[in-house]
């Protein structure tokens, strides 16, 4: 039942908490698979991915360790601008580090793209990108997430993470966002 004044900016649910429950749980056995032995890095891309990036490792019980990095190329629309800029950046030397990236959702690609870039050019061995959300209506660049947990529609969604200028992250569940809501701006 939705609620909370938050809520009523809320469409329709497109994902349910138990939904992505069980999709993570099987993203986290496959990574277990893959990188047995490897002690990988999982690296988060904030803000959108923290929330996914929480469940995901709790999912995966591999010796590893976590990093992340702040990108944005939004502001506070809806259509990406194409230009990606790190507001964080590593804490850490990756080189000859398996990195698995974790992502919110891979729309347009344009984030994924530079950073994966960023990432051979300080020398991770390895890259794996793993998004929740894929969005395939609107890729600019050629790039494919290794591991994925949703296809979406050409929506703009929010929650588990996702945000409409910086709002709606902790709803539980993936939702649209009424149009309304953005409409104008
Ligand atoms: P891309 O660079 O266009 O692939 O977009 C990647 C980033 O844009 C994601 O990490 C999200 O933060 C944001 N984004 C793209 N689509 C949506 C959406 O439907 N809802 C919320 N954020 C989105
Ligand atoms: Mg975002």
């Amino acid at each position: 039942m939705m609620r909370s004044e938050m809520e009523q900016d809320i469409l329709k649910v497109l994902v349910t908490e138990e939904e992505l429950r069980a999709r993570v749980a099987e993203l986290g056995a496959e990574l277990y698979e893959k990188f047995q032995g490897k002690k990988p890095l999982f690296l988060g891309v904030l803000k959108g991915s923290f929330v996914f990036m929480t469940d995901l490792v709790r999912s995966c019980q591999l010796k590893s360790d976590v990093e992340f990095i702040a990108v944005s190329s939004y502001g506070n629309s809806t259509a990406s601008s194409g230009r990606v800029k790190i507001n964080h950046d590593l804490q850490q030397d990756i080189t000859g580090r398996h990195l698995i990236i974790v992502e919110d959702i891979l729309d347009s690609g344009n984030t994924l793209a530079f950073l994966k870039e960023y990432f051979l050019t300080k020398g991770a061995a390895s890259i794996t990108i793993v998004t929740l959300l894929d969005k395939p209506a609107r890729r600019e660049k050629a790039i494919t997430a290794d591991l994925s947990g949703f296809t979406v529609p050409d929506e703009f969604v929010v929650g588990y993470g996702l945000d409409y200028a910086q709002m709606y992250r902790n709803i539980p569940y993936i939702g649209v966002l009424k149009p309304e809501v953005y409409a104008g701006k």
